[in-house]
């Protein structure tokens, strides 16, 4: 049960902490090396920013061909068959996928990169709040359904310089792409329409935020706000009712979807929704190969899909629901992972347990399953099979009792240690009578990050499928010179060190963690850009934070992915001029950001950042 008592304790103890103690460091492996680049300080502009020594090569731009023959390419003359075979719109995850499958290589790889949503303001001249519903013809939402979606683009270095290959494997994955429905959801009732009356294909991947990577050499989507291009209601009270848990048909901020295409219409097709907000797999070195959903990983606006081979080589999958007071998940498959046999690892993720997470007050956590047959998830609550569980995920996770989080996004595994971090964006909802131990600020403006500790971690030998873990905060975030805020970190953070709103995380190959931010409209309470801050621990285990990259005014900094040797970095710069900018539009950009040229809008486009010695990125 939770300890009232060690959480008030915990309350004022932390009320008065300068900064925060975490976790003895037990392991040498947490030992990193520490930051050797001088770290930014706040501000915005125009422009991105890095530190001296680093310099950035734009390497792909929305827009951009990625097989083909080149023709004379302007977002007024676009049509939906261009867009189809060129880089998509706000870029999100970035995964680099070495070549040849199974080499460990930096200079050579296919890039697979998410494209999360369309910005038709900054896609089309003379649109506005106003305009833009009659202006968004059936072409235009074509060219928007062609945008959203992947791309893989092969890439290879010479010479220091990166550029994109035509060789076979680069494709765009689009809101119109066959895609197969798999695992325990696949044929269901409630997955059925006109189009597809097995319930076992759709259209489409929607909304893919960020994802992850299998260690056979897949890579992992996951559709987060899929609720934002369907319209109107279902009839049927029980789709009603799981329509209205997931915001679908309410907040349609993309509602001429249902005018030109019928099945974004609910009344229409009051089942087409349930087949979106998915982890989809994507084999990318396979060309022509479809994506498939793989509904055991449960039905919800799935932030990213993180994968770590437990030491039995049970496939562990952490994934979070981005949304103010929604959950933490993680999926623990019942086969084990094959080495040396890929082709029986792609149904890994068909079948095993999806778990929700509940965080006590006293620092444990335990994983609670989502099984159909048992505890509240049964017949009377409306729950006639696993698929019902699957496809209500969110219900189920209330009826179990779940924690509530504020926004949870990216989870990040350290591999040097096996401590997983669970990012917390902000959530401005919470009030100071919700608050507990894991959501300790009301009106939580900053964000923070969790960590959680499995058992065996720190370590080499770590329990991801265990049925509880530990948990502390691994920092709170705003700014720490400023007390009304609470803002606390595990060590130094500098002038430009501390951070806002949590997104998106990773690990480069010596083990530091690097946090990008998404402040989204609310970046005027930091005053400054979204960006990617280093840090590193060192042995007595005090964290030195550092602002690494500033990303251009109303953009977002996805990504970061590192190659195998720590010497290229990939940033995804997604809707830059466009948040929290009114006013700002195609027609008179905040900025034009990557491009500056006065007949183009701000671009979407994805970074690679090198070291001009060549050395490793954060060294
Ligand atoms: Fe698409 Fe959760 O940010
Ligand atoms: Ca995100
Ligand atoms: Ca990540
Ligand atoms: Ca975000």
């Amino acid at each position: 049960m939770p300890s009232r008592r060690k959480f008030i304790q915990y309350l004022s103890s932390s009320a008065c902490a300068a900064s925060l103690t975490l976790w003895p460091q037990r392991s040498p492996a947490t030992n990193l090396s520490p930051l050797g680049f001088e770290g930014l300080a706040h501000g915005t502009d125009r422009h991105h920013h890095l530190p001296p020594g680093y310099s950035a090569q734009v390497l792909l731009r929305w827009g951009d061909l990625l097989s083909g023959e080149e023709s004379d390419w302007h977002p007024r003359s676009m049509d939906a068959e261009e867009q189809n075979r060129r880089f998509g719109y706000n870029n999100d995850f970035v995964a680099f996928m070495p070549l040849p499958l199974g080499s460990m290589g930096s200079d050579h790889g296919l890039l697979c990169v998410n494209h999360e949503y369309t910005n038709p303001t900054f896609m089309w001249p003379g649109l506005n709040r106003i305009t833009i519903h009659g202006a968004m013809t059936r072409e235009r939402t074509a060219i928007e359904m062609a945008a959203v979606g992947h791309s893989v683009v092969e890439i290879a270095r010479h010479d220091g310089k990166w550029s994109v290959v035509d060789g076979g494997y680069n494709r765009r994955i689009t809101a119109d792409t066959l895609v197969k429905l798999s695992g325990p959801a696949a044929g269901s009732p409630r997955l059925q329409t006109r189009a597809d009356p097995q319930g076992r294909t759709c259209r489409g991947v929607l909304n893919p935020c960020s994802g992850g990577k299998t260690p056979w050499g897949t890579v992992l989507m996951a559709e987060e706000n899929f609720n934002f291009v369907f319209h109107g209601a279902a009839t049927d009270p029980a789709e009603q009712r799981n329509h209205q848990r997931y915001g679908v048909g309410s907040r349609s901020a993309y509602r001429w979807w249902s005018r030109h295409f019928p099945r974004f219409d609910l009344g229409h097709e009051p089942r087409e929704a349930n087949r979106f907000g998915w982890v989809v797999e994507l084999d990318p070195h396979t060309p022509g190969s479809n994506p498939v959903k793989r509904t055991a990983l449960g039905r919800f606006k799935h932030e990213a899909a993180t994968v770590v081979l437990n030491p039995d080589g049970r496939v562990v999958v952490y994934t979070a629901d981005d949304q103010a007071f929604e959950y933490l998940y993680r999926f623990v498959s019942s086969g084990v992972y094959a080495p040396n046999d890929r082709a029986s690892n792609t149904h890994l993720l068909d079948d095993g347990t999806l778990f929700v997470a509940r965080l006590h007050n006293d620092n444990t956590l335990q994983w609670l399953p989502l099984r159909h047959g048992e505890g509240p998830l049964t017949n009377a609550n409306g729950f006639r099979d696993q698929a019902d569980v699957l496809i209500e995920t969110r219900r189920a996770a209330d009826l179990l009792g779940a924690t509530k989080l504020d926004r949870p996004e990216d989870v990040e595994t350290n591999p040097r240690d096996g401590l997983v971090y669970a990012l917390l964006t902000n959530n401005q909802s919470r009030h100071a009578d919700a608050l507990d131990a894991a959501n300790p600020r009301s009106r939580n403006t900053f964000g923070h990050i969790l960590r959680l500790r499995p058992p065996g971690a720190p370590g080499d030998v770590v329990e991801h499928a265990a049925d509880s873990f530990d948990w502390e905060i691994f920092a709170l975030a705003g700014n720490p010179a400023e007390p009304s805020q609470n803002a606390r970190y595990p060590g130094t953070t500098g002038d430009g060190g501390w951070f806002a709103a949590p997104d998106n995380c990773a690990f480069d190959p010596a083990g530091r963690l690097w946090i990008a931010s998404d402040q989204g409209r609310n970046w005027r309470a930091t005053g400054f850009a979204d960006g990617l801050w280093g840090c590193a621990a060192n042995a007595a285990g005090e964290y030195d934070f550092r602002r690494f990259f500033r990303a251009p005014v109303g953009a977002e900094v996805c990504g970061p992915e590192f190659t195998a040797d720590g010497r290229n970095l990939f940033l995804a710069i997604q809707h830059p001029g466009v948040d929290g900018l009114v006013g700002s539009s195609y027609d008179n950009p905040a900025t034009r950001w990557p491009d500056f040229d006065a007949e183009l809008p701000p671009r979407p486009s994805l970074l690679v950042v090198t070291r001009d010695d060549g050395g490793v990125i954060g060294d």
